[in-house]
């Protein structure tokens, strides 16, 4: 018997660094939201106590560095857990892209071997073991729309954001999240967005309300390192409302109607760019009762 799950990519509607901590990291308020795009990941029982990682993409490494491995250690650890699993990974999210796709099949481990290996589900030693193993890991727990406090692993539910074709496009290199944030200046901190405004606006169901407010302070820390991405999302923006997600290089832009969506895809594809037409998504994972 094999288990399915899959593990969906995410964008920052709105990302404000509001300071550095003590501890190294970044104090943060987002907004996270799931999108339709995702990669499977297959989970089968296997007779050792191993635990054994493939993948499709060629360039993933499959041992301790994979954040898949290290999710699955760490439940198999806390629960004591004797039996091991082999985990089949196809990739589509691209990686290192602000799209957290590590994140994502990091939690679609998590619950999936709750699944194969029958534990409990308990939410805060599960929302520890995600923290541990990324920022944005919680959230991608049970995805939809969220507010992601603290390191961004503090999360607290939203109404699902209104409906959007989404355009992803990257300048086809990986960004490391840690060089991102180590170039964020002082000064960028201590600029506000209008996170409030955007909650109002995806309460009221108001996609313009939305589009209107996207913002993200680690736009600037990445355009300075890549200039190439600055180039990409003013392209994007002479379209629709486009702003880069996470540390970056993916710059999505957010449609009303496929067909307007299209026309900047087949646009960017004329051109070469790496691109993506995929749509924001709701929390299917547990409808919602598996919140952390
Ligand atoms: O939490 P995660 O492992 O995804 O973070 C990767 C790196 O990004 C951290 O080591 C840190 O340098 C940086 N980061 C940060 N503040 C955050 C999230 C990440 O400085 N809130």
């Amino acid at each position: 018997m094999q288990i399915i799950e899959k593990a969906h990519a995410k964008i920052n509607l709105i990302l404000m660094v509001t300071g550095k901590r003590q501890d190294g990291y970044h104090a943060l308020q987002t907004i996270f939201q799931s999108l339709a795009l995702h990669d499977t990941l297959g989970f089968s029982k296997v007779t050792n106590g191993e635990i054994s990682v493939s993948t499709n993409h060629a360039s993933l490494t499959t041992g301790v560095d994979n954040l898949v491995w290290r999710a699955a250690t760490k439940l198999k650890q806390h629960y004591g857990v004797t039996q091991g699993v082999r985990i089949e990974l196809e990739k589509r999210i691209p990686i290192a892209a602000g799209l957290g796709g590590g994140s994502s099949d990091a939690a679609a481990t998590l619950r999936g071997l709750i699944r194969l290996w029958q534990l409990p589900w308990e939410p805060q030693p599960l929302a520890e073991i995600a923290a541990q193993l990324g920022s944005d890991v919680p959230f991608c727990l049970a995805g939809g729309t969220a507010l992601g406090t603290g390191r961004g692993e503090k999360l607290v539910a939203l109404a699902p954001c209104p409906h959007f074709h989404v355009v992803l496009a990257n300048p086809g290199f990986p960004v490391a999240t840690a060089e991102v944030y180590g170039a964020v200046r002082t000064a960028e901190m201590a600029q506000s967005h209008d996170i409030e405004g955007m909650i109002y606006a995806i309460e009221k169901q108001d996609p313009q309300r939305v589009a209107s407010r996207l913002a993200n302070t680690l736009e600037m820390a990445t355009f300075r390192l890549y200039p190439a991405v600055r180039a990409l999302k003013e392209e994007m923006s002479k379209a629709g409302a486009a702003i880069m997600s996470g540390s970056g290089p993916t710059v999505f832009a957010l449609f009303t109607t496929a067909q307007a969506a299209m026309s900047l895809v087949v646009a960017l594809r004329h051109r070469g760019i790496p691109v993506w037409l995929t749509e924001t998504q709701k929390d299917d994972y547990t409808g919602g009762a598996a919140r952390v």
